[in-house]
């Protein structure tokens, strides 16, 4: 079985509509008896988790640094030679897809003086057989080995091959391209992604092209802005002409997979089922948010059956107090037509203008609040903030460090 594309014995879509059914009886058992998903009780949390300099710095080594993170889709780089540029975790790193079709990263520095080989920055991807250095011509092919040195007699003693650019860990699982941005052990993925790999499995990534990027900036800590994916408490008050309009609010299935987990937000169509037998009920296709932690929020869905996009969020901080949130919208199992890159362009710039103007306004101004706040100001996240707990929970254990 190949990582890039899964030779599993699973027809996915059946799956997938397995999946969706289940989430149905969920979603009406929930909406029937208003009820969501909920944690054991509320959960206070200092102030401090969110603006204290010590914590952030903790998490930019224990998380981004030390976690595998997700760089990108295998979509981004589906040919040997293309790559992307890999800078939201701390250093620039490069990760190419090579001759041998296996994904490598490496440290976006020329071995010879230290310079950026592909001076652009994230969400850049393109396509290079071998990499050349714009500072003295150092060249390099997509394994990363040093090919090319102009006037190499002055470099003499110091083999051509012992200058190969600096290898990150890097591996391609299921669709995804995880990254360890800081260096270390290989990453195992299955083990990183647990129980989750088998749900993530149904979403076959792997096929997943990509149609728009871009970045979305807070003006607050990164962790304050994830808050923000993970409950539908705020549909109705803070998103009420858009999905406050079709989605219930504060009703949510929430299922975990150790650190990950992924959600279930009922649209208005599910009160009509109520009551009604199951046989009658309509086929509907899956969709879902899932979060990867420690930073990776994708949602895969429908806007109407049949049309399908994924949505993949990866937010790092900027320092304690800026998030920057890369995100792109691929089209799940390639670009069909025209009409669906134009419907999955639209998932794009519809959900950027939201979560801009709406997720993020509110998190960038809360930030300065919580800033400002009394020392032994909490906030409060109620039992119907689950998943939000959940986060917080397992990223404060992530860094040892106290919860409130
Ligand atoms: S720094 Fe790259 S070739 Fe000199
Ligand atoms: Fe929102």
């Amino acid at each position: 079985m190949s990582d890039r594309d899964p030779e599993i014995a699973v027809d996915w879509q059946t799956r997938r509509r397995e999946m969706a059914r289940n989430g149905l009886r969920r979603m009406v058992e929930l909406v029937a008896a208003k009820e969501t998903d909920r944690a054991a009780g509320p959960l206070p949390l200092h102030k401090g988790v969110y603006i204290d300099e010590e914590r952030f710095e903790a998490e930019r080594q224990k998380l981004f640094l030390a976690q595998p993170v997700v760089a990108g889709l295998s979509g981004d780089i589906l040919e040997p030679g293309d790559l992307l540029v890999f800078d939201a975790a701390g250093p620039s790193i490069l990760v190419q897809r090579g001759k041998d079709g296996i994904v490598r990263a490496f440290r976006n520095m020329c071995t010879h003086r230290g310079a950026k080989l592909v001076e652009e920055n994230e969400p850049w991807s393109g396509h290079r057989s071998r990499i050349t250095c714009p500072f003295h011509a150092w060249t390099f092919d997509s394994a990363g080995k040093l090919i090319g040195q102009p006037s190499k007699t002055s470099f003499e003693g110091c083999e051509i091959g012992a200058r190969n650019l600096l290898e990150i860990p890097c591996t391609e699982h299921l669709g995804l391209i995880f990254v360890r941005a800081g260096g270390g052990d290989p990453i195992d993925a299955a083990a990183h992604l647990g129980g989750f790999a088998d749900l993530l499995s149904a979403l076959e990534l792997h096929r997943a092209r990509p149609v728009k990027k871009g970045v979305l900036t807070a003006d607050s800590n990164w962790k304050f802005a994830l808050d923000t994916y993970s409950e539908g408490y705020h549909f109705s008050a803070l998103h009420n002409t858009t999905i406050g309009q079709t989605h219930y609010n504060d009703v949510a299935s929430v299922d975990r997979y150790g650190r990950h987990h992924r959600i279930g937000f009922p649209d208005n169509s599910i009160g009509k089922l109520i009551g009604t037998p199951e046989a009658e009920w309509p086929e509907t296709d899956y969709g879902g948010v899932h979060f990867l932690f420690p930073n990776t929020v994708i949602f895969f869905g429908s806007i109407e059956p049949g049309k399908f996009f994924t949505q993949v969020f990866r937010l790092f901080p900027d320092g304690v107090g800026k998030t920057r949130c890369q995100f792109a919208v691929y089209a799940p199992f390639g670009v069909e037509s025209e009409a669906q890159r134009a419907m999955c362009e639209m998932a794009y710039d519809g959900t950027a203008m939201v979560v801009q103007t709406e997720d993020y306004r509110v998190a960038s101004a809360g930030y300065a609040n919580l800033l400002a706040a009394p020392d032994d100001f909490h906030v409060i996240l109620g039992s119907n903030e689950s998943a939000v707990q959940s986060v917080q929970i397992h990223i404060a254990e992530a860094i040892g460090m106290p919860i409130n």
